[in-house]
């Protein structure tokens, strides 16, 4: 059964979606089996690995097309579903849904009708507490929480923990969090180490080890390449992999 990794921060640019690329990326080159799924309507997913699709999360969620032909493989042993505004229309017609709760699940319903050949299955979410980001946390197990090391990233934490608290208590549903991810940091930033600091108090060995601050990781979507193939001798690649390694790991 696959491991459903949803990674979460409702802040936004905490790199949520830079994580999801490298560490699926990372994990599809070690020979597990990996899904992306986009739940934000921004669509940053495809773009940053230069994938065009046909179909989408959208057309899944509407029931307009059988949900595997919204898959695509993206690179080897890494397919993605990806998303775009269209999105925002689906999102609508949940909240008008009748039964609310009904709507929210329909998502792992569809889910589930294509997870079956996979070793991950990695959810990037969307920086805010939407009805698919709700659905999202019903589908998940274990959140990656990415946290950019400045003060005001703290917020976005705090708010994940009410998130879970909530989620928690649906019947049947459990998602823990798993791991929270320090990143764009700086060493040689006071902020940035105390920060990390408190994240490691709070958090003891959840907290990874950090992902450094890389113009490399910048650059790279544009180029719509993973951290691998962009600058696999960066400092931004090594500490993917070391990420990818934890997540093998604790696995
Ligand atoms: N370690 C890093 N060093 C430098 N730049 C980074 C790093 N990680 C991410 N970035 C850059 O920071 C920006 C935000 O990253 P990303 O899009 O992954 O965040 P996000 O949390 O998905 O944002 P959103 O909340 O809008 O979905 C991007 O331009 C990305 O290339
Ligand atoms: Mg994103």
């Amino acid at each position: 059964m696959a491991r459903c990794i949803g990674v979460l921060n409702y802040k936004g640019g905490t790199a949520k979606t830079t994580t999801v690329v490298n560490l699926g990326a990372g994990l599809a080159l070690r020979g597990k089996q990996v899904l992306c799924v986009d739940l934000d309507p921004q669509g940053s997913l495809a773009t940053c690995l230069g994938v065009r699709y046909t179909y989408s999360l959208a057309h899944m969620l509407l029931g307009q097309v059988d949900p595997r032909s919204c898959v695509v493989e993206a690179r080897r042993n890494l397919d993605i579903i990806a998303s775009d505004s269209s999105l925002l229309q689906v999102e609508g017609e949940m909240w008008r849904a009748e039964d609310g709760q009904m709507a929210r699940k329909l998502l792992s319903s569809k889910l589930q009708g294509v997870d079956g050949s996979y070793d991950y299955v990695i959810l990037d979410f969307s920086p805010s507490a939407s009805i698919l980001s709700e659905s999202g946390l019903l589908y998940v197990q274990e959140l990656v929480v990415p946290v950019a090391t400045s003060y005001l990233a703290m917020v976005g934490i705090r708010q994940v923990i009410g998130t879970l608290k909530n989620v928690s208590r649906t019947p049947g549903h459990r998602v823990c969090l798993y791991l929270v991810v320090p990143t764009l940091y700086s060493r040689r930033t006071r902020q940035d180490r105390e920060v990390l600091g408190i994240l490691q108090r709070h958090f003891a060995d959840r907290v990874t080890e950090p992902i450094r601050a890389s113009i490399k990781l910048t650059e790279s979507p544009s180029h719509h390449r993973t951290i691998y193939e962009y600058s696999p001798r960066s400092s931004a690649a090594t500490d993917y992999k070391r990420l990818v390694e934890r997540v093998l790991r604790d696995g």
